[in-house]
């Protein structure tokens, strides 16, 4: 049987490279994994993750989301001429007082999020149309469905995310191109170490005024909490991304914690939005 073709953005650390080492060490061999990662001097964990004759599912690319030409190199790579699952889970986090974020981190964290991810899948878009199939799994998080302080650049990437995804699975329907997000909590990753984030005492923050930085206090310590308590494995992550990989109807979202969080179901059951950022505030600005 053909072997599904499946192309991973953001392989050197987290979900991707977990993504990767799965599909690429499938015990039927069912998949050709193309692993792209912007630096490629990161790709031993990868390589050393998968074994054996697995090694021959796997091949590993450069590819920066945010460099229109190293997207359509690593296409070029690509030796079947068509990619039948492109997963776009290449992405970055910003954390911290709004007023002290400097323009090029925000401008930083919407190229990899929002137009890294659409550049990505305009490369592949009008293959996938022509072919009449193909599957577009995207990284999203429940930071694009409800909002977060000290997260409002972050969410707003992965909110516009949810916004392009939805509106192109509109379309894709016609084309029998499935678009899904797969919807992430907290997950055990480099995320939280890799994402740049103004600590307390930063003198970055030596303009912002004394509750905020006191609020931002208790959200780290919330963060933190969360993050020991409730965070999600890889693995999970990854079971539900084979799921709708191989689902014959994939859904739109899948919910890594199997359902809508209840936080972001107050958002749909009471759209006036009061209840949930009150929630939201006591959750995070009330705890202990
Ligand atoms: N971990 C969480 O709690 C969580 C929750 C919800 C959603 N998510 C989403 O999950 C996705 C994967 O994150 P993760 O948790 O696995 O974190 P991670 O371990 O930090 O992985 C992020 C990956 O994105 C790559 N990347 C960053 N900028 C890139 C660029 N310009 N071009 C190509 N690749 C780039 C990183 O590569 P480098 O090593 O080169 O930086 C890394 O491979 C992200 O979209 C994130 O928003 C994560």
């Amino acid at each position: 049987m053909e072997k599904k073709v499946v192309l991973i953005t953001g392989c050197s650390s987290g979900i991707g490279l977990g993504l990767a080492v799965r599909l690429a060490s499938d015990p039927d061999q069912t998949f050709k994994v193309y692993a792209t990662m912007r630096d490629l001097a990161k790709k031993e964990r990868l390589l050393e993750s998968v074994k054996g004759p697995h090694r021959d599912n796997l091949e590993i690319l450069r590819m920066d989301v945010t460099d229109r030409q190293s997207i359509w190199d690593a296409k070029d790579r690509v030796v079947e001429k068509r990619v039948d699952v492109l997963v776009c889970n290449a992405g970055v986090g910003l954390m911290g007082p709004l007023e002290a974020q400097p323009l090029h981190s925000m401008r930083h964290v919407l190229e990899v999020n929002l137009l890294g991810t659409i550049q990505t899948i305009q490369a592949f878009l009008s293959e996938m149309k022509a072919r009449g199939q193909g599957r577009i799994l995207v990284t999203g998080s429940t930071g694009g469905l409800h909002g977060l302080p000290f997260n409002e650049v972050y969410c707003a990437s992965k909110f516009a995310i949810e916004g392009a995804c939805e509106s192109l699975a509109v379309l894709l329907k016609h084309f029998n191109v499935h678009v899904s997000l797969i919807e992430c909590g907290p997950v055990n990753t480099s995320f939280m170490v890799n994402l740049q984030k103004a600590e307390v005492g930063d003198p970055s923050l030596k303009d912002v005024d004394a509750q905020t930085l006191s609020l931002y206090e208790k959200y780290l310590q919330h963060c933190s909490s969360v993050f020991q308590t409730a965070a999600q494995d890889t693995e999970d992550i990854v079971k539900v991304f084979l799921t709708a990989i191989q689902s014959p109807s994939p859904s739109f979202r899948y919910f890594t914690n199997g359902a809508m969080p209840p936080l972001t179901r107050l958002k749909f059951t009471e759209p006036d939005g009061a209840q949930y950022i009150s929630a939201m505030s006591r959750i995070i600005f009330s705890e202990q």
